[in-house]
């Protein structure tokens, strides 16, 4: 890659993760159910996909369910899961169009089996694709998925002393191999939608030096100039990652 195409390549992000919030809420205001505030919001999904992968982002994470969500009513739970196995089986060819490949983060083992199936299902037809990376995180939770990371690395010692010296040498590189998942990016660029400005226990490990927007659109609502604006103000912003203004200035000039 020449150093122009590199820079050019730094301002877009390469991995964006999204909090699809404000379904809820959104459907409220237009007099409907919050689960028909889900189903608006997951049709806006193929857009956003769309869109971001044209302005050059190459992974998309989508926050689908948390591990805390299991707390809502029985029946928007139900609600949920339904909806996501639909639209997975009938948005597979387009994915294949788009030449996008799904890939899952969370404890899918947990999640009904119609979802499983749906999931394994699209992921399999799609693992060849490479213009775009779609990451649904499906009973996701960071902080899960950093004690899982932990139990892995435990997992493969036989001895206390084998154990002793692997954690002397551990690195945050390295723990990112026990986090039982394979080519998810850094994440450069996590969006909220719904006005709330908060992470709710979401990509813990790989957002450490992301950049976050928060935007008060609902996530049904939003638009390809919400997702403009966030990547031009992902553009504004200086990624430091622990140096100061002048090394990294320094670093651009090289
Ligand atoms: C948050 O809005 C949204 C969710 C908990 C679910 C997001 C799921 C979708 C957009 C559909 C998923 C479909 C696929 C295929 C991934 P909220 O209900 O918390 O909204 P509120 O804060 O306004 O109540």
């Amino acid at each position: 890659m020449s150093s122009s195409e590199d820079q050019i390549s730094q301002r877009v992000p390469q991995h964006v993760a999204i909090i699809m919030d404000g379904n809820g809420r959104w459907a409220k205001a237009q007099g409907l159910s919050r689960l028909e505030g889900h189903k608006q919001g997951a049709k806006r999904l193929r857009d956003v996909i769309r869109w971001a992968r044209d302005a050059g982002v190459k992974q998309v994470s989508l926050y689908g369910f948390s591990t805390e969500n299991w707390k809502r009513p029985k029946l928007e739970v139900q609600g949920l899961m339904a909806l996501i196995a639909t639209m997975l089986s009938l948005e597979t060819p387009k994915m294949m169009e788009e030449g996008a490949r799904l890939l899952a983060l969370g404890d899918i083992s947990s999640l009904p089996w119609l979802v499983r199936k749906a999931l394994k299902r699209a992921m399999n037809t799609t693992k060849g694709n490479t213009s775009v990376d779609v990451i649904l995180c499906l009973n996701y939770g960071g902080q899960q998925e950093i004690i899982e990371g932990i139990k892995n690395f435990c997992s493969t010692f036989n001895t206390d002393a084998e154990k002793e010296n692997a954690l002397l040498k551990l690195t945050p590189e390295s723990f990112t191999t026990c986090l039982n998942r394979e080519d998810i990016l850094p994440v450069d660029l996590l969006i909220r939608t719904g006005g709330e400005k908060r992470i709710s226990n979401f990509h813990l490990w790989d957002a450490a030096y992301a950049e976050l927007y928060f935007t008060d659109t609902n996530w049904p609502a939003y638009s390809e100039s919400d997702l403009k604006a966030a990547l031009d103000d992902y553009v504004s912003r200086e990624r430091r990652f622990g140096k100061t203004s002048e090394q990294v200035q320094g670093d651009a000039d090289e």
